[in-house]
């Protein structure tokens, strides 16, 4: 799958699945436009992507600001000219204890950080994403957003927001040549969570170059093909 001319934006890239996704998509030629709340965790992954031959430049924004998105996402649209990609890897949990104790200062900050950073991203790059010729918006949410417990009630709640809000970009993509499309896992496992357990399964886990390679082969499917789509890499 070549991405050689396209311009990729990751969104959280400094978190546990930024690192393989940010490789992968360099490694197939994209120019990786990186976003973090802090450019500390991108530091060493711009000068790791270049040494490999690739372009990764990083940026810091606070994709809960609304307004500071929005600037962002203009100077990235003016500064490379176009945007075939948006992965939303913005992530973070907290549980609960039930639904009568959870603290819904919890749901806000939850809300905040993997709704309206959703939001605020898929809007910025909408009508860029909407204009490329294979423009795709790739969310990866949890399987707990199809099966809520109740000690996970907010967490499950804000993760069905953020696919229910995907499939409302889909719609608005319907017809165009670029797709919004969702990407399923329970857990994510990395290179670092193996090297701490070496002696763990980590069954039901994603391992994050699994996912990288899983997002990376939504462009290589037709725009019609995985626009809506929800793609379930659990067992
Ligand atoms: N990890 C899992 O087991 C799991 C399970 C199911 C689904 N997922 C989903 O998979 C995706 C990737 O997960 P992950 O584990 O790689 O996520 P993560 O490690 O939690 O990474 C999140 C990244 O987003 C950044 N971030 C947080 N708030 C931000 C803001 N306001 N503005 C800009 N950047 C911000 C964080 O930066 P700071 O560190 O500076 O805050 C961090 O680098 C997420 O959408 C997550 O919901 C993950």
């Amino acid at each position: 799958m070549s991405l050689r001319g396209s311009v990729v934006v990751v969104a959280g890239a400094g978190g546990g699945a930024g690192a393989a996704v940010v490789h992968r998509l360099a490694l197939a030629g994209a120019t990786v436009v990186m976003a973090n709340r802090t450019l500390d965790s991108l530091a060493e992954l711009t000068s790791e992507v270049a040494a490999a031959g690739g372009t990764a430049h990083p940026y810091a924004v606070d994709l809960v600001d609304e307004a500071a998105t929005a600037a962002w996402a203009a100077s990235v649209v003016s500064e490379f000219g176009r945007v075939d990609g948006l992965v939303h890897l913005v992530g973070g949990w907290r549980g609960g204890k039930g639904i009568t104790e959870t603290d819904l200062a919890d749901w806000d900050w939850l809300s905040d950080l993997l709704v309206r950073t959703v939001q605020h991203t898929s809007r910025g790059f909408h009508d860029a994403l909407r204009a490329s010729p294979n423009g795709r918006f790739v969310l990866v949410s949890a399987a707990a957003a199809s099966h809520p417990t109740a000690k996970n009630a907010s967490y499950a709640a804000a993760k069905a927001a953020a696919e229910a809000w995907t499939l409302a970009v889909a719609d608005s993509f319907s017809g165009s040549a670029a797709a919004a499309t969702i990407i399923v896992v329970k857990a994510l496992v990395t290179p670092a969570m193996r090297a701490a357990k070496p002696e763990a399964t980590f069954t039901g886990y994603t391992d994050v170059a699994d996912l990288a390679e899983a997002i990376v082969s939504r462009w290589a499917k037709p725009a019609d093909k995985v626009n809506g789509e929800r793609a379930w890499m659990t067992e």
